[in-house]
């Protein structure tokens, strides 16, 4: 019996109105408490892939199994909520709410999650107290905070969406690409705070970015086109 994770079977995924599939992946896993660095060229499908972990696309064929449970056997409303329980997401365009203020944006997963919200309690005295902790450990000053998203640097909203995906220590965490708009010094810390918070919680960190220099952090590194039939059968063609 495998204990992945992740654990993606012979996976095949066509984006709608395509005619060949972006990924046709045999198996992809990723143990608990492992962290994962995929990296491949832009348009390779490292987004679809987390997509497809995350369950918010579906494949046309093969299965995605998520801390032992088959997210096929999820209808959409438990499967929404089974991510927010369980996976903290980074999404490459961060997907802040721009009505909502930093704070809440932060405690939003602890909002539609009571398993996030108590496990919130490990990092604060309450919900509120472990957002601003995540936000002063990303280096996101108190003065910052009463500000709209909108108002944000891009750098400073992907710490935002850093601390979201890290309140309530969620047992994955997927990251993608959140260092590209960091400069050299925040883009250490900002790795240093999610790979930590990672070994702290037992989570498993799939990480996807461009930046080989970082790729050495991780226990395992993994070149999307390396197991993507697919892009095997572009570069042949
Ligand atoms: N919503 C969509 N509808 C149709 N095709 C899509 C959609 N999103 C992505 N694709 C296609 O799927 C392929 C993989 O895209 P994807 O966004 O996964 O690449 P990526 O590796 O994340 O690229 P980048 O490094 O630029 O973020 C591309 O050919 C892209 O055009
Ligand atoms: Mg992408």
């Amino acid at each position: 019996m495998s204990h992945a994770a992740i654990a993606l079977r012979d996976i095949s995924f066509t984006w709608p109105g395509q005619r060949t599939p972006t990924l046709a992946l045999d198996r992809f896993e990723v143990q608990a408490q492992e962290q994962v660095f995929v990296s491949g060229p832009s348009g390779s499908g490292k987004s679809t892939l987390l997509a497809l972990i995350g369950g918010i696309n579906s494949a046309q064929s093969g299965t995605v199994t998520i801390l032992e449970q088959s997210l096929a056997s999820l209808a959409g409303a438990r499967r929404d909520r089974f991510r927010v329980d369980h996976i903290g997401f980074i999404f490459q365009q961060f997907n802040l709410i721009p009505y909502l203020s930093i704070l809440d944006n932060v405690m939003l997963p602890c909002r539609f999650s009571t398993y996030r919200r108590e496990r919130a309690l490990t990092q604060g005295s309450n919900v509120l107290n472990a957002a601003q902790s995540l936000l002063r450990s990303l280096d996101l000053a108190p003065t910052l905070w009463s500000r709209a998203v909108t108002q944000l640097s891009i750098g400073q909203q992907q710490r935002v969406a850093a601390a979201r995906a890290l309140i309530g220590r969620p047992e994955i965490v997927v990251a993608d690409e959140p260092t590209s708009a960091l400069d050299s010094d925040r883009q250490q810390g900002f790795l240093d705070l999610i790979q930590q918070e990672c070994r702290q919680t037992g989570a498993s960190l799939v990480f996807v970015s461009h930046d080989q220099r970082l790729a050495q952090r991780f226990d395992r590194r993994i070149a999307l086109n390396d197991i993507n039939r697919c892009a095997q059968l572009e570069e042949s063609a």
